[in-house]
């Protein structure tokens, strides 16, 4: 089970409310530059970011996966979001931050934490994430944090619509350094 929270020098970690909709929608889920390699397209309206995260709520609950919203410490509005979900001992994972927030080093902090918490976990020994080859931000943070390229694969992402793209599978195993 992973913990209600992580804490990191700058950062807490903790599962997604219905109360997170508001801040989520202002700060990144209408931005088309923050979903253009994500599997999912900027929101055209809150209720949108409310479905996401009563489905997130739920996962979180029942499983299987951990979605946690990523706050600045000493407030309460998300800046970002971290997710994982587990399938037979490997966990994928996928992350997201406000632009505004970018490039201060917050997602290396956020997802070397919730890496290590994970592979701490039993019965995981691999974290798992597909990036694509031009998204160099999410390339630099996966190998600051101790990922690995382990293979390729092509994915399509709504923003480039039918073109596949050429993506990189990066792992980091439980035995390997932080
Ligand atoms: C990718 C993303 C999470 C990076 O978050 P971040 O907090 O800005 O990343 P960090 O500040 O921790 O950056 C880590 C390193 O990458 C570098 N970096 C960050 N963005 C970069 C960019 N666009 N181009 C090149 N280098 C970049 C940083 O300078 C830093 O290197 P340094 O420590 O040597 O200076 C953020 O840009 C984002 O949310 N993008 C949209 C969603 C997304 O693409 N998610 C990943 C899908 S695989």
């Amino acid at each position: 089970m992973l913990p209600d929270t992580i804490e990191t020098d700058r950062l807490i970690l903790r599962a997604p409310r219905l109360s997170d909709a508001e801040p989520i929608f202002a700060s990144y889920a209408q931005d088309e530059e923050v979903t253009r390699y994500l599997m999912w397209s900027p929101h055209q309206s809150i209720e949108e970011t409310k479905d996401f995260l009563e489905e997130s709520i739920a996962v979180r609950d029942a499983g299987p996966g951990w979605p946690c919203v990523i706050t600045l410490a000493g407030s309460e509005d998300p800046v970002g979001m971290i997710d994982g979900r587990p399938d037979d001992g490997v966990v994928a994972v996928g992350y997201v931050l406000a632009r505004r927030w970018w490039g201060q080093g917050h997602m290396t902090e956020a997802l070397a934490a919730f890496t290590n918490q994970v592979l701490s976990l039993p019965g995981i020994g691999v974290v798992r994430a597909t990036c694509d080859r031009a998204n160099s931000g999410s390339v630099h943070v996966l190998e600051k944090c101790g990922y690995v390229e382990s293979g390729t694969r092509q994915s399509k992402f709504p923003a480039f619509g039918d073109e596949p793209r050429a993506c990189v599978v990066y792992e980091r195993r439980a035995s390997s350094p932080s």
